[in-house]
């Protein structure tokens, strides 16, 4: 991200605009994973395969956007530019968790695309395989480029100082042999199962969108008869009140009566009107 302008050594006050402007970006990369952190906070999770995928995606982007903070300051930067310590960092923030963010996309839709569930247990092991892997990859490599060793060589042998760090470039990759290796799970698993995975059911997942109120064949314009409404947003997951840990939006309001929140009437008088009239037939009692 801009990084001959970050560390620009010749002229300090536009080195000075390119490390603020870089650094700016560390600012929505922290509102995304607080975003994230705050969506499973307190929440009812369920650590399916693709569910640790998607926290496999969040423990690395925290991991490699912290090292962005380091080589956005233009004085470190003179230092850590050009050596391993960036190919750590943006391994882990772009490289890792978006094949993490893929996979955990696979792991979750595959009964949506085939009518068949993945196998659990091979994807666990995929997951824990590939994940232990990539940080043992790319975790040892800051070291490296807080030593100086820098990227872009063919060979580590060339200089004395370089020597030492030849065992853990040995480790990296076997490391990286064996991710690589896991990755022949996953395509026994996603291959295999669209004609062996146990049958799927409409929602395995008791999921509110939209896409999961299909049938489980495919069949022209995807729903048999009329166009379902959507009726709420997709996050009413553990509403106080409803007997049921999910609530799909095509659920009418009308239906969820004693879980109804002010705020999902977004303002409409005729709809809270109904509801405070039910509230007090019902003895009610609706905080906020
Ligand atoms: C906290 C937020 C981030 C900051 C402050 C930051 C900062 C930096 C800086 C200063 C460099 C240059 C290092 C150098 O070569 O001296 C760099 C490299 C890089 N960053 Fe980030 N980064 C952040 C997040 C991200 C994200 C979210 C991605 C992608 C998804 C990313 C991808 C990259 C890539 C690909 C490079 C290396 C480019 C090359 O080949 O030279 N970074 N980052
Ligand atoms: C097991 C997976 C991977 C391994 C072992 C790996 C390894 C490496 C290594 C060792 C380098 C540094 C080469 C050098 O500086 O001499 C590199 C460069 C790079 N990798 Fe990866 N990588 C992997 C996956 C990825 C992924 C998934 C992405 C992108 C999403 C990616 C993007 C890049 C980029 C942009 C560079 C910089 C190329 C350059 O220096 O011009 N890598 N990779």
């Amino acid at each position: 991200m801009g990084s001959p302008h970050v560390r620009n050594r010749y002229e300090p006050f536009l080195g000075g605009v390119f490390m603020i402007t870089t650094l700016i970006i560390a600012v929505p990369s922290a509102v995304k994973s607080f975003n994230y952190m705050a969506t499973l906070w307190r929440g009812n999770i369920r650590f399916t395969p693709a569910m640790m995928f998607a926290i496999g995606m969040v423990s690395f982007f925290i991991s490699g956007g912290l090292t962005g903070l380091f080589l956005g300051n233009a004085t470190l930067d003179i230092n850590l530019h050009d050596t391993y310590f960036v190919v750590a960092h943006f391994h882990l923030v772009m490289g890792s968790a978006s094949i993490f963010g893929m996979l955990c996309g696979v792991y979750h839709w595959y009964p949506k695309m085939f009518g068949r569930m993945m196998n659990e247990k091979l994807g666990y092991f995929h997951f824990w395989l590939t994940f232990i892997g990539a940080y043992l990859v790319f975790f040892p490599m800051h070291f490296m480029g807080v030593d100086g060793v820098p990227r872009r060589y063919y060979a580590f042998t060339e200089f004395a100082f370089m020597e030492k760090w030849v065992s853990v470039n040995v480790l990296v990759t076997w490391a990286a042999i064996i991710a690589g290796l896991g990755q022949i799970a996953f395509l026994i698993n996603f291959f295999g199962s669209i004609w062996k995975g146990k049958k799927a059911t409409q929602n395995p997942w008791n999921s509110n969108t939209l896409e999961w109120t299909t049938p489980v064949e495919h069949i022209h314009g995807n729903w048999p008869g009329e166009i379902p409404t959507v009726y709420r947003w997709p996050y009413d997951y553990s509403k106080p009140g409803h007997h049921e840990d999910f609530i799909p939006q095509t659920v009418p309001f009308s239906e969820t009566m004693s879980s109804n929140m002010y705020h999902d009437f977004e303002g409409d008088e005729e709809a809270i009107r109904i509801q405070e009239q039910w509230n007090k037939e019902n003895n009610r009692v609706v905080e906020g």
